[in-house]
This record gives C-alpha cells, sequence and structure tokens, in this order.
C-alpha cells in the first residue's frame, strides 16, 4: 500500500478531473444537443440537474474514492463486502472500457480532422468526407493513433504522466476556446445564434419539459464523468487534505464554464451559415461546421485550431477513462502499471476497431448503453454513500472540508433521499424508451419512488440478516 501513487498537488488532481469532465462530451455533444433541444431550455434545465443531481452525486464518488484509496473493485470491497464489492467494481471496470471503446473511436475522427485541416481537405464535400472517415478502416486507423496518445500518457503514470499532461493540456484548452469564441464574436450573421442559445425562452420550456429532461439528465451525467467509477479511481489518489466539496464545486463550475464556451463558438457559427443546428445531431461538428470554416477567411487555421481545442479536451477524458482498468490490474492484481497499460491498449484497440466498423451497434453503444451503465453505476454510489455507509461517508465528506463542513448533513440527506429517486427515474425513462413504452411523467415518476423504497428496503433487510 505505501508505494501507492498519488497526486504531487490539490491543484493537480482538480486539473485532471475537470480535464476528465471536459471532452468530447461538452465540445461534440452538448452543443447538438442544446441546439435540438430548444436551445436556451435545454440549458437551464441541464444546468438545474448538473447542481442538483450531477455535484451531490460525483462527491459521493469522490467520498468513495477517497475512504476507499483504492480503484474500484478494492474500494467497494472493503467499504461494502467481499462479493458486492467485486460484483459492481468489476461492473464500473466494464462500464469505462464499453466507454472509452466508442470515445476512442470519435477521438479518432477528431484526430482525423485535426490533421488533415491545415489543408481545408474537408471543406469541399463535407458529407462525403465524414462517411469515410467515420467508419471503416481510416476509423479504425485513427482510433488506435488516438489510443495510442491516451495510453502513453497512462503509461507514465498518475503524477508524471496524467497530472503533468492535465496541467498543460487543460489550459491550452480553455485559451483556445475564449480565443475560437472571441473570433466567432466578429463573425457576421451570429445574432440569430446567440439569441437562440442565450435568450431564455419560458414558452418553449413548458410546452417541452419533458421530453427535454431526459437528454438533459443523460448528459450532465456524461459531461462531469460520473457513475464507471473513474472519477472514484482518481480520488482515489487523494490524502485528507484535500477539501473534496470545495474541489467538486470547482470541477463542476469549470466544466459547465467550458461546456457553455464550446456552444458560444459552435452554435452560432452554425446559424452563420443558416443551418438549422438541430438538424446536424452527432454529425453537427463534421458536417454542419466545415462550410462555415470554408467560407470564412483564415478558416483551415481556424478549423485546426478548433479541433487541435477538442483532440486536447478529449485526450485528457480519455485518460482518466483508461486509468480506471489500468489501476486496477494494478491494484487488485498486482500487474506493473507499463504492462497493464500495454494489456489493456490491446483490448480496447480490438474493441474500439470492432465498434469502428459496425455502425448500428456504435449508436447504441455511445447512446443508450452509456445512458444506462452510468445511471445504473451512480444508483450503486448512491446507495452506498447514502444507505450503507451514512456516519463514515460524512466524516470523509468532513475531513479535510474546511468551510464547506456546514454542508455535510444536507448532502447526505440529498444523497439518500433525493438522489435514489432522482436517478431511478432517469432509468426508467432510458428503459421506457428503449421498450418503446409510453407511459407519460407522472407514471414514470411513480415507478422511480416506487422502486426507490423497494431497494431502500431490500437493502435494509439485506444489512439486518447479514448482522
Ligand atoms: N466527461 C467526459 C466528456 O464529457 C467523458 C468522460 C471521461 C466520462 N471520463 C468519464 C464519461 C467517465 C463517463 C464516465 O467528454
Amino acid at each position: 500500500m505505501s508505494s501507492r501513487e498519488s497526486w504531487v498537488s490539490n491543484v493537480g488532481f482538480v486539473l485532471a478531473s475537470i480535464g476528465s469532465a471536459a471532452g468530447l462530451g461538452n465540445i461534440w455533444r452538448f452543443p447538438w444537443l442544446t441546439a435540438g433541444n430548444g436551445g436556451s431550455a435545454f440549458l437551464v434545465v441541464y444546468l438545474l440537474i448538473v447542481v442538483g443531481v450531477g455535484v451531490p452525486g460525483l462527491l459521493a464518488e469522490f467520498v468513495l474514492g477517497r475512504r476507499g484509496r483504492q480503484t474500484p473493485i478494492g474500494a467497494l470491497r472493503a467499504l461494502v463486502s467481499s462479493r458486492w464489492g467485486s460484483a459492481l467494481g468489476t461492473f464500473n471496470v466494464l462500464t469505462t472500457l464499453v466507454i472509452l471503446s466508442f470515445y476512442s473511436v470519435v477521438g479518432g475522427w477528431i484526430l482525423h480532422y485535426a490533421l488533415v485541416s491545415p489543408t481545408g481537405a474537408y471543406f469541399g464535400q463535407p458529407q462525403q468526407y465524414f462517411g469515410t472517415a467515420s467508419y471503416g478502416l481510416q476509423a479504425v486507423g485513427f482510433h488506435l493513433l488516438f489510443l495510442g496518445i491516451v495510453a502513453t500518457i497512462v503509461f507514465f503514470g498518475v503524477s508524471s504522466g496524467i497530472e503533468r499532461a492535465s496541467k498543460v493540456m487543460l489550459p491550452a484548452v480553455v485559451v483556445l476556446l475564449v480565443a475560437l469564441a472571441g473570433w466567432t464574436a466578429t463573425q457576421p450573421n451570429t445574432a440569430a445564434g446567440y439569441a437562440f442559445y442565450l435568450r431564455f425562452d419560458a414558452e418553449y420550456l413548458a410546452a417541452n419539459f419533458p421530453s427535454v429532461l431526459g437528454p438533459a439528465a443523460g448528459q450532465a451525467l456524461f459531461t462531469l464523468s460520473v457513475g464507471s467509477g473513474a472519477m472514484l479511481t482518481y480520488a482515489s489518489y487523494l490524502d485528507e487534505t484535500a477539501s473534496l466539496p470545495r474541489d467538486t464545486l470547482v470541477i463542476a463550475v469549470s466544466n459547465t464554464f467550458i461546456g457553455v464556451l464550446a456552444g458560444l463558438v459552435v452554435i452560432p457559427l452554425l446559424f452563420s451559415q443558416g443551418i438549422d443546428p438541430g438538424q446536424g445531431g452527432p454529425g453537427a461538428l463534421f458536417v454542419a461546421l466545415p462550410p462555415a470554416f470554408a467560407s470564412l477567411p483564415g478558416g483551415t487555421v481556424v478549423a485546426t485550431a478548433f479541433f487541435g481545442t477538442v483532440l486536447l479536451a478529449a485526450v485528457t477524458s480519455g485518460i482518466n477513462l483508461l486509468e480506471t482498468p489500468v489501476a486496477t490490474l494494478v491494484d487488485v492484481f498486482d500487474v506493473p502499471r507499463r504492462r497493464a497499460t500495454l494489456l489493456v491498449s490491446v483490448l480496447l484497440a480490438a474493441t474500439g476497431s470492432g465498434l469502428a466498423l459496425a455502425g448500428p451497434i456504435f449508436q447504441f453503444v455511445s447512446g443508450t448503453l452509456a445512458d444506462l451503465l452510468l445511471t445504473v453505476g451512480l444508483f450503486a454510489f448512491v446507495v452506498i454513500v447514502g444507505w450503507l455507509l451514512g456516519p463514515e461517508a460524512l466524516a470523509e465528506f468532513r475531513a479535510g472540508s474546511g468551510r464547506f463542513d456546514p454542508l455535510a448533513e444536507s448532502w447526505l440527506l440529498t444523497v439518500s433521499w433525493v438522489l435514489p429517486v432522482v436517478v431511478l427515474f432517469s432509468l426508467t425513462n432510458t428503459l421506457a424508451s428503449l421498450a418503446g413504452a409510453s407511459f407519460g411523467l407522472g407514471g414514470r415518476a411513480v415507478v422511480a419512488v416506487v422502486a426507490a423504497i423497494c431497494c431502500r428496503l431490500a437493502v435494509a433487510i439485506a444489512v439486518d440478516t447479514r448482522e
């Protein structure tokens, strides 16, 4: 145990965690989800969920990581029980592997675009270009390259790999995004885009609240990296001097800031070309933005800066996802870090390549399956922290918390009573849409409350029989 790695500084942990949170979720997913769900209306619901669910949930994951001082399997074994800990921890590790499999493919597309942007190769026929770049052998090749970059950083370990890379890459992302947002503001015909994005439309929100809720909740979890044990792993390298509540707030605020900033670049640019961003979907970045770049002076430079920025953000998220399975091999099976990195990378090279060749499965894995895994994972964390650990979790919150100490009780109350219902509600939404069931919002809310009560009873009985 004494040889376990750790962060050199708390700032390093915070930057690496913001780096994890800020990624393709912010720049690739957030703008088109926002645009497709009423702009500002989506923004408001999303922000509420980030504050109400994402922040307390992330804090719960951090509490588990620092309390357990291990990767998910070891931490949950120590905190819950050998059998449940192994099962949940394994589920977490699988989640990170699934997410990184598709994340690395999209990261490969970004890498591809960053490399060819100086020539403007895709300016002429963006649709066709994306068609050949996004699936098949090209996609496999760039996926492997992207994975190689991520693996190289993880190979060097927590402080000399992840922490050092994050300290350079994350500030670079912010500076570049601010510059790009400034440049966008000088472009013609962007007023409609800003208005759509920033002017709060209460009527739209009132009319569409149910349909905005699901995507907003999924995005809030994905963007904060909550629910997979990857943030648990980062927190396991912390000591008791760090203030978990303060760090969580800094991470959530910075991540939201980066997401909103990315929206300030992407949405006005799309509007300036007369493109309805809601129609763009996941291809928006690759298909709808190139005409904007191509039509503007200095387009190749801006396109290179843009995709370079997205690439940096994606890499700092990728290392978070890769660190969890790698560190699990190190913690649980005593495999040396470098060999572990190699082993996991070979596995991901295969699974990612499979996804790059299989379009329909890719859609399912990157959308519904990812949402599902994260929601189930978060539910388990919330149950463990709120219902099983209770006072122990409070103590962990309080250690080093400083002036955030008075918030401890209300945080635990939120985690014990609010989050289980909200997370189950989100789960019923996903499952209902998967099954094509059409019972309304109220019905789902009832299902969530009943399910939460049943789970609470089941946990109480399980604890009782164990004692
Ligand atoms: N949050 C990152 C993004 O928005 C992706 C990510 C990194 C992630 N680590 C994660 C998502 C862990 C879920 C779980 O791009």
